[in-house]
């Protein structure tokens, strides 16, 4: 057998949505036992079969199977004999089958040489599973599909001086040794499911343990294995998995099921964690914190991952989805969820606005290139491509646009009726919709379009006051732009649900929709839910012209176009009651004022002081001023939008004068506020003792936003600051902050520091692989010139590691998608840079080589000498000999627009 995965020559296959069939055969029973040795591992499976009723006799069994090598095979209990069944490149082809049998397959597989990390493979000393999406049949033989569900028992053989733990789903029935250097463990499963639930861990790991009583009063016992030295880096994973029990328990009525749950930390993961049954997989990057390595970003994350994982066990485990093409009805459905639980531990608008900003740049950039697809896809050539911000950001906007439709309460109603009704089921996307439908009495059928048709829908708006009649008439027009698989005209309009409201000297001015308008436009608790192309409202009793807030809590997926007058902007940030839109009046503001600079750059001018408007410095120092706001909601409206965002606004991005232009306006900022920075600053620097909770991280994120500004002027003060902060070592978050200043600071007087302080860095944290990381990421995403230089220095140093996808993101990753005056360097070297990394990664870990190319297709928005060298690279990587499946959609895909 070959470790090489499955390369192709010719273009791969294309599955389409339209051509799904249900299983022809179904697995009642799962029994597996695996051998684990280190040099292969033999895999029994014994498969409990029926044939489907209506199915014909005559059906062959086609079970999915890659890089296996078939030992045995029987069907109940007899040998098939050569002729019986065909080995397919991925399948294994039984002719003949009864309509009930057992089937007994050996196989060998060798996990310790296994890169792609799916399926069986090796972390270090540790065994391991990926099975979603199609990883099963890189294991067994199997119909490894997710709408073949199946009651799995599971026993793991091993050396017990290795692997002293050994764990797979569901209850430990059966443990023992077996001759003195070998030991045993059977587990089974109670719950029926589809493979790509199914895990195994063998490995030298330590527990520790938690119990959770759930609403029921029953007793869960909570596990979280780690290696010995991360013992001191598992109570917040804990600590955030008790809150999530206990969330779904409130907010949707959701007891968890087994007795026990069980989390394992894994350093070589291709993604964030993995749901599997009663036990998850995670990315030690999701799971693992403590103060003295982890920043307030890491933590946050660990408890989103954790919840999200969690909360997969019923929307994806109990009710799991039918075919691929429905993987946004557990993630789009899964992702809402965690992002409510994290408001509702944190901060709303925070954790809203951060939200907001991914959808905003990252996902309203995939939806505007060759990659972009419906939340429901139509078609793929391989699916891991399609675990996308797309399925995952927009799919959990759209199910937030039905509970903003629906209102909580019936929103509840629906989820009811859709976990009851499906339980222990594989279903569709339309399941879950008809639910809602049903939970709420309203009719969605036009919301559907949301699920069907890709590209982001443009809103924009217009009004008029008619002073005499006291009224005000808001007209909107939508329109969606064409992507891969139809024109703009072609698509039909979207049920729009905008929350709105009208600002008035006095505040907030009532909203009395005028009757004739009241058919086509309803108002529901402020929410106007829009349907046609262009639909107008009106508003009686108004009595002086109002300043429009709309889009409130970012009710839809849309770009909302609407002039607003810098007063008007000023006037939002001010007064406005909803965070999103006050955060976004000030981001507008600030696009407003560095458009202008990027303009003006264009025409070959330079800038001066006069261009950063004198609104932009006055609205930063009223929110600076302004004691109400929360100080996590002042450090978000003083940060001026990414590079990324700015981006999205134009057609041919100028990565130079975009660069240029915001950096212009962050210098003015700390020049003009320097004295209000650096108040802020010391008033909330203190040398408190870390604790994680929404006011300490809102402390520290203004005062290292206001670092960050402050750093940009070159003086002995505030360089003096940073580095005490740098030296202080009070945790994470601020070391890493004063760290990432002191690296991209331009200053000659912190040339030879900086070095000292990255080497001092490195040496105190080398055993700590995530803090080597974040080392990497803030070296990798430095704008000083020269970065890309010793980017190349790090990958072929030994601290670097091609194999584990943690290093690659932190390094490659982090450097080409918010590098970008590095990355785009004129002579495209920073491409050929990447293009090598993605041939080196292609045959050997395929999802992350395919992942790391997204950058590049989006080769057509910049100038005429960049999109040339961009599509050479993509045509050299299209060139190599051997592409994997993963690769080749993708560079196909981007090369072909
Ligand atoms: N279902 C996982 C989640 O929680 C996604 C995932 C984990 C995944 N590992 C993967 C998807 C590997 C594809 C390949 O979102
Ligand atoms: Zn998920």
């Amino acid at each position: 057998m070959t470790n090489a995965v499955s390369a192709t020559e010719a273009a791969p296959t294309t599955t389409y949505l339209k051509d799904y069939q249900k299983p022809d055969f179904l697995i009642e029973k799962t029994e597996l036992t695996f051998n684990l040795y280190e040099n292969f591992t033999a895999v029994t499976s014994n498969l409990t079969m029926v044939r489907a009723e209506g199915v014909e006799a005559d059906k062959p069994l086609v079970l999915n199977g890659v890089d296996l090598v078939l030992e045995s095979l029987a069907i109940d209990g007899t040998d098939l004999n050569q002729g019986a069944y065909e080995v397919g490149q991925e399948t294994l082809t039984i002719k003949n089958v009864p309509s009930r049998f057992q089937l007994s397959c050996e196989t060998r597989i060798e996990p310790q040489n296994n890169t792609s990390l799916e399926g069986l493979y090796k972390s270090r000393h540790m065994f391991c599973t990926q099975c979603e999406a199609e990883g099963f049949r890189k294991i067994t033989y199997y119909l490894d599909r997710p709408d073949v569900l199946s009651e799995f028992t599971t026993t793991i053989i091993a050396d017990k001086h290795s692997y002293p733990v050994l764990l797979s789903n569901g209850n430990l029935i059966k443990k023992g040794e077996l001759n003195g250097v070998r030991h045993y463990a059977t587990w089974h499963d109670p719950f029926k499911k589809p493979s790509y639930l199914f895990a195994l861990v063998a490995g030298e790991l330590v527990s520790v343990d938690d119990t959770f009583t759930t609403m029921s009063g029953r007793t869960i016992e909570i596990k979280l294995y780690v290696e010995e030295k991360d013992l001191d880096k598992c109570e917040h994973a804990l600590v955030s998995l008790k809150k999530a029990m206990k969330w779904d328990e409130d907010v949707y009525g959701r007891e968890y099921d087994l007795d026990i749950f069980m989390i394992v930390a894994v350093d070589d993961f291709n993604m964030g964690a993995m749901e599997n049954k009663g036990l998850n997989i995670f990315n030690t990057s999701c799971v693992l914190a403590n103060p003295e390595i982890t920043t307030d970003a890491g933590f946050q994350r660990v408890e989103a991952v954790v919840a999200h994982e969690y909360f997969h066990n019923w929307s994806g485990n109990r009710v799991t989805c039918r075919d691929w093409f429905q993987l946004s009805l557990k993630e789009g459905f899964t992702v809402f969820r965690d992002a409510e639980f994290s408001a509702d531990m944190g901060s709303r608008t925070v954790k809203r606005v951060e939200d907001v900003g991914v959808m905003r740049t990252l996902q309203f950039a995939e939806d505007a290139g060759p990659m972009s697809h419906p939340v429901r896809p139509a078609s793929y050539m391989e699916i891991s491509n399609f675990y996308t911000l797309t399925v995952y950001e927009k799919g959990a906007e759209v199910v937030r646009m039905i509970h903003t439709l629906l209102g909580k309460e019936d929103f509840r109603k629906g989820s009811d009726i859709y976990f009851s009704r499906h339980d222990g089921e594989a279903a569709t996307i339309e399941d879950f919709v008809s639910a809602m439908e049903e939970g709420s009495g309203k009719d969605l059928s036009q919301f559907m379009h949301w699920y069907s048709q890709a590209g982001t829908p443009s809103v924009s708006v217009s009004d008029n006051y008619d002073a005499d009649k006291h009224t005000y008439t808001l007209t909107f027009k939508q329109s969606v732009p064409s992507t891969p698989e139809a024109t703009s005209d072609q698509k039909k309009p979207f049920q729009i649900p905008i929350a709105l409201g009208l600002l008035g000297d006095e505040g907030e001015i009532p909203l009395v929709v005028e009757e004739q308008s009241q058919n086509s436009s309803r108002l529901v608790d402020s929410v106007l839910a829009i349907t046609q192309p262009e639909q107008s409202v009106t508003f009686t009793q108004v009595n002086e012209k109002p300043v429009p807030v709309m889009l409130k809590n970012f009710s839809a997926p849309v770009k909302l176009e609407y002039s607003y007058s810098r007063a008007d902007l000023l006037r939002i940030m001010a007064v406005e009651n909803d965070g999103f839109c006050r955060w976004d009046a000030s981001q507008q503001l600030a696009l407003g004022v560095i458009n202008d600079c990027i303009e003006k750059l264009q025409q070959g001018h330079s800038l001066e002081a006069a261009d950063c408007d004198a609104s932009l410095i006055e609205g930063y120092k009223a929110i600076l001023a302004n004691k109400d706001l929360d100080l996590a909601m002042v450090a978000l409206m003083l940060q001026l939008p990414s590079q990324a965002y700015i981006a999205e606004q134009f057609d041919v991005i100028d990565v130079d004068a975009i660069y240029q232009a915001r950096k212009f306006i962050g210098n003015q900022i700390a020049e003009r506020l320097y004295h209000e920075l650096l108040d802020s600053y010391k008033h909330l620097n203190s040398d408190e003792s870390y604790s994680f909770n929404a006011q300490a991280v809102a402390k520290r994120s203004l005062k290292n936003t206001a670092l960050h500004y402050l750093m940009k002027i070159d003086n002995e003060e505030v360089r003096k600051q940073c580095l005490a902060q740098y030296s202080a070592q009070n945790n994470m978050t601020d070391v890493s902050s004063a760290l990432r200043n002191i690296v991209s600071s331009p200053s000659e007087a912190l040339k030879e520091i900086k070095q000292q302080t990255l080497a001092a860095f490195y040496q105190k944290w080398q055993n700590e692989p995530l803090v080597v990381n974040l080392w990497l990421s803030i070296q990798a995403t430095c704008d000083l010139p020269g970065t890309l230089d010793e980017v190349i220095k790090l990958t072929k140093s030994p601290v670097f590691d091609l194999q584990n996808p943690n290093k690659v993101r932190s390094l490659i990753g982090a450097f080409a998608s918010q590098n970008s005056i590095n990355f785009h360097i004129k002579t495209g070297e920073g491409y050929q840079f990447l293009s090598d990394q993605i041939i080196k990664l292609n045959l050997k870990n395929p999802q992350i080589a395919a992942r790391l190319i997204t950058p590049l297709t989006k080769w057509k928005r910049y100038d005429s000498d960049r999109q040339k060298l961009i599509k050479q690279q993509l045509e050299r990587i299209k060139a190599e000999p051997k592409l994997s499946k993963d690769v080749f959609e993708v560079v196909d895909k981007s090369l072909s627009v």
